[in-house]
């Protein structure tokens, strides 16, 4: 079937080329089809160009000799706390890490079960289970990524804590859990910016987490940031981030236990300039949904998964695509130079967690959503192309 697509395509069916404002790649040079018109360059999964403004924030922290965690990521983190309104912002290494270390500040301890959805990066279970935690999963909601609450038990003493996962901008439902008895950490990695009628995601909880990895609404290559408006939990947060010391010489001072979950000046200078690009990011990110919706408006055979509402948005463009079609698609696209991502598995994969529970909505999920090229960078013109591909997939499809 592949084989004839391309051959209506090449045979020129297929009239549309990318042009010269094709995106900068982040993957190989040009990706050339014999006979294709045009030189086709790839368009990778991810694409963002931090700017210039960036580049000479990291040459002077380098050139003022501010490598380790200072001054800079201290602007930062007050800088951070009041773009998104609250009283603490708390810079890590990662935004896994920032998750251990929200739990650990929150009290969680080895043998505590923690509440998490099936469907989520590996990283947020992990940052529960190396910590000694029992991480135990919960299904997703049939058409959203995000924790099923009516399948959430009540809290009890030994089970106090849940990780609800904010997935690509999807707001969980915050307030649920905490009238369920819960200390909730929100892992907001995926939606810097987003809202809820709760309020901005990793705001409502106790503690919520971000992460500023390459693909994440802003970032500085790696990264995290806590935020709370507990005086405590920000207090043990700052201390366990370097070893639960405040004081290296007084030892009589050392009461808590902690890690080197710490930030760095350098990666701070190059945040605090995407912090300013916030608000353009996420008006970015959302044309980008809308404009694939646009060109995919009329095709039935794949739906492009929809927020709640004009507030929620994401960084990346979820296609639920039904018939196991999916993996077809996406070996499709890669032979076109473009790339699409499978959902995750739902953790019950990881057999280490020990949960061998039935997630059907996480299962479905996992095998029927593909995440198609995105990021800020990437132009109208590459949405474009890769809409008249999936549309050409699906045609040839059904003249075969
Ligand atoms: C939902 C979710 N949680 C946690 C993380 C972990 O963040 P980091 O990669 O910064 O450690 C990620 C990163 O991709 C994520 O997507």
């Amino acid at each position: 079937m592949l084989r004839n697509l391309q051959k209506i395509l090449l045979n020129g069916a297929f009239e549309m080329s990318k042009e010269s404002d094709a995106p900068p790649s982040e993957s190989s040079g040009d990706f050339r089809l014999p006979g294709l018109r045009t030189t086709v360059d790839s368009i990778p999964w991810w694409q963002v160009d931090l700017g210039e403004e960036a580049v000479r924030a990291a040459s002077s922290a380098v050139a003022n000799k501010l490598l380790s965690q200072g001054v800079i990521t201290e602007i930062l983190e007050r800088q951070f706390a009041s773009v998104v309104g609250v009283k603490h912002a708390i810079a890590t290494s990662s935004g896994s890490t920032a998750l251990s270390l929200a739990l650990l500040a929150a009290g969680a301890r080895p043998g505590d079960a923690i509440i998490c959805p099936a469907y989520t990066w590996i990283g947020t279970a992990h940052a529960a289970h190396l910590l000694g935690c029992k991480v135990e999963l919960v299904d997703i909601q049939i058409d959203r990524p995000v924790l099923d609450l009516s399948k959430v038990p009540l809290a009890s003493t030994n089970r106090r804590f849940a990780l609800p996962v904010h997935m690509n901008g999807h707001a969980t439902d915050i307030e649920g859990l905490k009238a369920k008895g819960y200390t909730v950490i929100e892992d907001a990695a995926q939606a810097l910016g987003s809202k809820s009628n709760e309020g901005l995601l990793g705001c409502v909880g106790d503690m919520g987490c971000y992460s500023f990895s390459v693909s994440k609404i802003i970032g500085s290559g790696q990264g995290g940031m806590i935020v709370t408006n507990s005086d405590e939990f920000a207090s043990i947060a700052r201390r366990s981030r370097t070893h639960g010391i405040t004081d290296v010489f007084a030892p009589e001072a050392w009461d808590t236990a902690g890690h080197n979950f710490r930030y760095n000046d350098i990666m701070a200078s190059i945040l605090l300039t995407q912090l300013k690009l916030l608000e353009f990011r996420i008006s970015t990110l959302k044309e980008i949904w809308l404009n694939y919706s646009f060109h995919l408006e009329n095709l039935v055979e794949v739906e492009l998964v929809k927020h709640r509402s004009s507030y929620e948005f994401g960084p990346y463009v979820e296609l639920r695509v039904h018939e196991g079609r999916r993996d077809d698609l996406i070996r499709f696209l890669e032979t076109f130079g473009v790339g699409a991502r499978r959902a995750f598995p739902p953790l019950t994969t990881a057999k280490y967690l020990g949960q061998n529970v039935y997630v059907p909505n996480a299962l479905a999920w996992s095998k029927e959503v593909l995440y198609l090229p995105s990021g800020p960078s990437l132009s109208p013109n590459s949405i474009e192309y890769v809409c008249e591909l999936i549309k050409g997939f699906f045609i040839s499809d059904s003249s075969s």
